[in-house]
């Protein structure tokens, strides 16, 4: 079968396509084949060796995260899903390997696919979805009549966090860069430009602000919130860890940092959140030999939403 491998970090020009033994499946295990996967930033964070304190150096090192196909082989001790199944779901996300015909789950790591998306769909889902879902609810626990703050709401989280919080009865003013014009089609209250506007200077001030461009600080973010409100990053570190849990011991303004947790209910409510029209921002799809594109493209911030790799 054909996997996405590379040897060494560095630009997406290190990633290849190569041939390898399809895998064998063990006790509780599925086997997947794979139809699309999709691209996200923690990708080539990985492949450019910035994470290398979580993902380690040995090689060679797998891509892709989030996956859709259809179950080719249950192995013992698999009692929800049969061969022929429709699923989506997400691998381990330091080791990855969703760039591949197949790949090898368990049951936790999947949830049937909505037969309204397509596999392209259901591919850009689980880590974005998983990503606004826990902020939202579980972080900041939005609800209705909150003011929200969506910092990077032209991005894979943003367009489903966007959608998400409107659900829960908030007032969402969205910040993008001039390709963010068109969010008002998508809900948001507001749109704003951060190419034209200081966020700093704004005399609004909200009960919930999540970053997700990596270039707000919760210092520079303070001066916008309400005094018991909540700010969100998605960038864990050692230590913007510590900092913030030490920092919410004294302060009714809370930093709150995701650290994404794959549930097998977290997908299946995505499931219900797509079969009751959630709208999926799948803006470019490639194949796998165009895999450097689609990643050359990506990660210069050229695509708005989500780009995604079919398999077939
Ligand atoms: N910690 C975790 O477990 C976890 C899980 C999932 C995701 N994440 C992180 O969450 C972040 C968002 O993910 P994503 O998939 O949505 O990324 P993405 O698709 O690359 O979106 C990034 C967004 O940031 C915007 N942006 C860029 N520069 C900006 C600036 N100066 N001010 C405001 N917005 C700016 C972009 O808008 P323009 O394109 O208009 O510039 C885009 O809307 C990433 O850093 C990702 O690694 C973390």
């Amino acid at each position: 079968m054909r996997k996405i491998q590379y040897d060494r970090f560095g630009d997406e020009q290190v990633l290849e396509v190569r041939e390898q033994p399809t895998p064998t499946i063990g006790k509780n295990q599925l086997l997947i084949r794979v139809k699309a996967a999709s691209i996200n930033p923690l990708d080539w964070k990985l492949y450019r060796g910035e994470m290398k304190l979580l993902s380690g150096s040995a090689f060679p090192k797998a891509v892709g995260i989030d996956f859709s196909g259809v179950v080719a082989q249950t192995g013992p001790g698999v009692t929800r899903f049969q061969v022929g199944d429709a699923v989506f779901g997400l691998l381990d996300t330091f080791k990855g390997g969703a760039l591949a015909d197949y790949v090898v789950a368990t049951e936790g790591d999947i949830a049937p696919k909505p037969s309204t998306i397509s596999f392209e769909q259901a591919a850009a889902l689980p880590v974005t979805g998983l990503a606004a879902l826990q902020i939202l609810d579980q972080l900041a626990a939005v609800q209705a009549g909150y003011e929200v703050l969506l910092n990077g709401a032209t991005g894979g989280v943003g367009m489903l966090a966007l959608q998400i919080a409107k659900r829960r009865g908030a007032s969402v003013t969205a910040v993008a860069g001039p390709a963010g014009a068109t969010l008002t089609s998508w809900g948001a209250d507001t749109v704003l430009d951060y190419t034209k506007q200081d966020l700093t200077r704004l005399s609004q001030r909200f009960d919930t602000i999540i970053d997700l461009s990596d270039k707000l600080s919760f210092a520079a973010a303070k001066k916008l919130l309400k005094p018991r409100a909540t700010f969100v990053s998605t960038l864990p570190s050692p230590w913007s860890l510590a900092a913030s849990f030490l920092h919410n011991l004294f302060s009714a303004q809370k930093h709150r940092i995701l650290i994404l947790k794959p549930t097998a209910q977290g997908l299946a409510d995505l499931a219900a959140l797509a079969q009751d029209q959630l709208q999926i921002p799948v803006e470019k799809v490639y194949n796998l030999a165009s895999v450097r594109q689609a990643y050359r493209e990506t990660s210069r911030g050229e695509v708005r939403g989500k780009t995604v790799i079919t398999l077939d």
